[in-house]
């Protein structure tokens, strides 16, 4: 359907400023997906746009800040230019409701993660009637199987296979700002699989809260699995469908929870070609004490098996993690055990964050007693660590050739590329802009703890 028509005389071009992780960049990438394709074209900067978007991320109370004083910074050019559109979109909006139009009385709309799709009828509906609108009802919706064409990338996409998280951590706000744990269908994930291997993408990164929970909605699984057993997860099962879609060359996921994550899994990054030996396993904290108020589900030595498990069936394989520091009344000791942890288990990489209560989440209750000055040396000690970790890590691919998806060209040198191995480590080397999209063998020979370097063989 062409609804050009319907934007005639209204204000056309629209700038989106994305916070947060990875589901707030596909979602922004759907929204602006669902702008162009009814008549707006994108502004490169906010000062060459009509309408001012911004998609937030409440996950830490120093995001939310950020987003905050960002928005704040535009008063004036409000003053100056009424006609603007600003909004906001993404799991501030959500965790704000009716509140933020009070907060922040520039905003034009305000809309949840699960009403995003109706955010065009909403613009519309400002330019017309220029009132406030809060949109946050559909908090536990099913989103629609709809794909506008924009893709931020020409040969990599993230494709969501669900929305929401049912596991409550303590200390965290994405189950009161993304709802309830929903997952889409196998054949709905597979149909847009296969269009974007049409079009000709390679690399498919699969989002959700937990990927290890996914769960086929209708339980029709035997038509997804060459050979079926009661011990394969679905989410085994929907990576098998997919590492058949012929044009799709790495497969990648993200987030896996270890209360859920088995050897299964790991079975199947060893055996499906497609599937990339990379797992991103947040660990959290390493004492017991604390993984238990956090609510995580599992103990520091069951995380410790199931990272053995993985590096026993996957032994090429990379595995970086989350971890919080600063826990309400995370001792030194307990502290302590979370080195231990980072030590033992040897992560190729970690993002690493200081505590912050972020209401409504149940760890608001606990007192916040572990001191700033506390907290940052906490998460120094472990940067510090974990540089040196990574630095091992990387050493041990020093003269060895590796398969690197070139990605983009270097940001200070066009005659440098950057791309990625199937272990989605960095890898700097030379090149002309031509190679990127292209996968080369690279012989690494020079490594830093973020990075590999080395020359096409
Ligand atoms: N679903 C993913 C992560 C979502 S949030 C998972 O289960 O791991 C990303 C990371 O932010 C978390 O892994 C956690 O390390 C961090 N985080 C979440 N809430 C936080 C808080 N209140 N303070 C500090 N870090 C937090
Ligand atoms: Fe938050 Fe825990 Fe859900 Fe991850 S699994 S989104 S940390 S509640
Ligand atoms: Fe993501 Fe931040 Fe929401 S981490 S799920 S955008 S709170």
């Amino acid at each position: 359907m062409n609804k050009k028509s319907l934007y005639i005389n209204m204000p056309k071009k629209i700038y989106i400023r994305t916070f947060g992780c990875q589901m707030s960049l596909r979602d922004s990438e759907f929204v602006a997906g669902l702008l162009l394709d009814d008549g707006f074209t994108l502004a490169n900067s906010i000062a060459g746009a009509d309408i001012i978007l911004f998609n937030s991320c409440s996950v830490r109370k120093h995001a939310e800040d950020r987003l905050i004083s960002n928005i704040s910074d535009l008063k004036l050019l409000k003053k100056k230019r009424p006609d603007i559109v600003i909004g906001l979109m993404g799991c501030t909006a959500q965790a704000y409701k009716d509140k933020i139009l009070d907060r922040l009385p520039i905003l034009d709309f305000s809309c949840g993660p699960g009403n995003e799709s109706d955010i065009p009828k909403i613009i519309k509906d400002i330019m017309e009637n220029r009132c406030g609108i809060v949109a946050t009802d559909k908090i536990n919706d099913k989103r629609p199987e709809i794909f506008p064409e924009y893709r931020q990338d020409r040969f990599r996409a993230y494709v969501s296979i669900g929305e929401g998280c049912n596991n409550f951590c303590s200390y965290c706000i994405v189950p009161y700002t993304r709802g309830r744990e929903r997952f889409r269908e196998i054949k709905d994930i597979l149909k847009e699989v296969k269009d974007l291997a049409k079009r000709g993408f390679k690399e498919i990164m699969l989002l959700g809260q937990n990927v290890n929970s996914y769960m086929n909605p209708s339980r029709n699984l035997t038509a997804y699995s060459s050979k079926p057993t009661a011990k394969k997860s679905d989410f085994v099962r929907l990576l098998e469908a997919l590492n058949a879609v012929k044009g799709i060359e790495r497969i990648r996921f993200m987030t896996s929870h270890p209360k859920d994550a088995s050897a299964d899994l790991f079975k199947a990054m060893r055996d499906l070609e497609k599937v990339c030996e990379h797992l991103h396993l947040p660990l959290q904290a390493g004492s017991n004490r604390i993984l238990k108020l956090m609510n995580r589900g599992y103990s520091a030595e069951k995380y410790l098996k199931l990272a053995g498990e993985y590096k026993k069936y996957v032994p090429e394989g990379s595995i970086t993690t989350d971890i919080i520091v600063g826990f309400p009344s995370e001792t030194r000791e307990d502290f302590g055990n979370t080195v231990k942890m980072v030590e033992g288990v040897g992560f190729d990489g970690a993002y690493m964050f200081k505590y912050s209560p972020r209401p409504p989440a149940k760890s608001v209750k606990l007192k916040d007693d572990v001191g700033q000055k506390e907290k940052e040396d906490r998460l120094n000690i472990l940067l510090n660590l974990q540089r040196e970790i990574s630095l091992n890590r990387n050493k041990l691919l020093n003269g060895k050739a590796v398969e690197v998806l070139v990605c983009d060209l270097h940001k200070k040198d066009n005659n440098v590329l950057t791309g990625r191995t199937r272990t989605n480590k960095v890898v700097v080397l030379g090149g002309s802009s031509d190679m990127i999209s292209k996968f080369v063998n690279v012989k690494i020979e020079s490594v830093t703890p973020h990075a590999l370097r080395g020359r096409i063989v």
